[in-house]
């Protein structure tokens, strides 16, 4: 994989990925690991965000520190499964403003089909954020990226909890200039363009659906 795709290898993200892997996890932990994920994840999406250094006033001297400078965030996640990583983002970046977008894959094509987009009124003026546990064949991702791009935003970068190796391939090719977070790339998509190993369907297990 190039610089633009980042695998992350935290021992506490793989030990929390293998608790979304396994079958038997029920829904309220796989919620809640879900988010966690997410804030860890968050800390490396966000490790090139510009500092300014300004001077403040301690209790005991002037001192000169860093503080956030730059252009504000956006997280935008996919619905639905994209929701469940919305408040492990928040809880680093309290002040993000979030936009929808709203995409399902049609069962036969696999194609993405839109249903729903609400964003913030400046969101062209802030870096974004996508969100979504799966990367599978890639077509939800690109659409999503391409849909904020023709809202003029810049800087977007893409994360997702599991990839298949085709998806990190459709968005490198459809989007060169988005930088992926992942916590893992696995074998292979199935017939029916499901991740292997996985974690199925992670909608349904966020949800509870099915
Ligand atoms: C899942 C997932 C992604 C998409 C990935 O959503 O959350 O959005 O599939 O597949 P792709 O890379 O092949 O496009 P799904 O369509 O199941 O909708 P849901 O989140 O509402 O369950
Ligand atoms: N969407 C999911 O939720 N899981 C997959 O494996 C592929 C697409």
């Amino acid at each position: 994989m190039d610089e633009m795709v980042h695998v992350l290898s935290h021992p506490l993200l793989q030990h929390k990925l293998s608790i979304l892997r396994r079958e038997d996890t029920g829904v309220k932990d796989f919620r809640e690991v879900v988010s966690e994920i997410a804030t860890l994840m968050c800390y490396e999406a966000t490790r090139d965000l510009p500092t300014q250094e300004v001077e403040i006033q301690t209790p005991v001297a002037k001192a000169k520190v860093k503080v956030l400078a730059g252009k504000k965030l956006a997280i935008v996640p996919v619905l639905r499964a994209g929701l469940g990583m919305v408040d492990g983002i928040l809880t680093l970046i309290p002040s993000a403003k979030v936009g929808h977008i709203g995409l399902y894959r049609d069962p036969q094509t696999h194609e993405p089909v839109e249903y729903y987009c609400k964003m913030p009124d400046d969101i062209e003026q802030r870096d974004v954020i996508i969100l979504d546990p799966m990367l599978a064949t890639g077509g939800s991702a690109s659409a999503a990226i391409q849909f904020m791009k023709n809202y003029g935003c810049k800087h977007i970068k893409l994360m997702n909890i599991i990839a298949a190796p085709e998806g990190v391939e459709r968005v490198r090719k459809d989007h060169p200039d988005v930088e992926i977070y992942l916590a893992a790339i696995d074998e292979k998509l199935n017939d029916h363009a499901y991740i292997v190993p996985g974690l199925g369907d992670a909608g349904d297990r966020i949800f509870g659906t099915k």
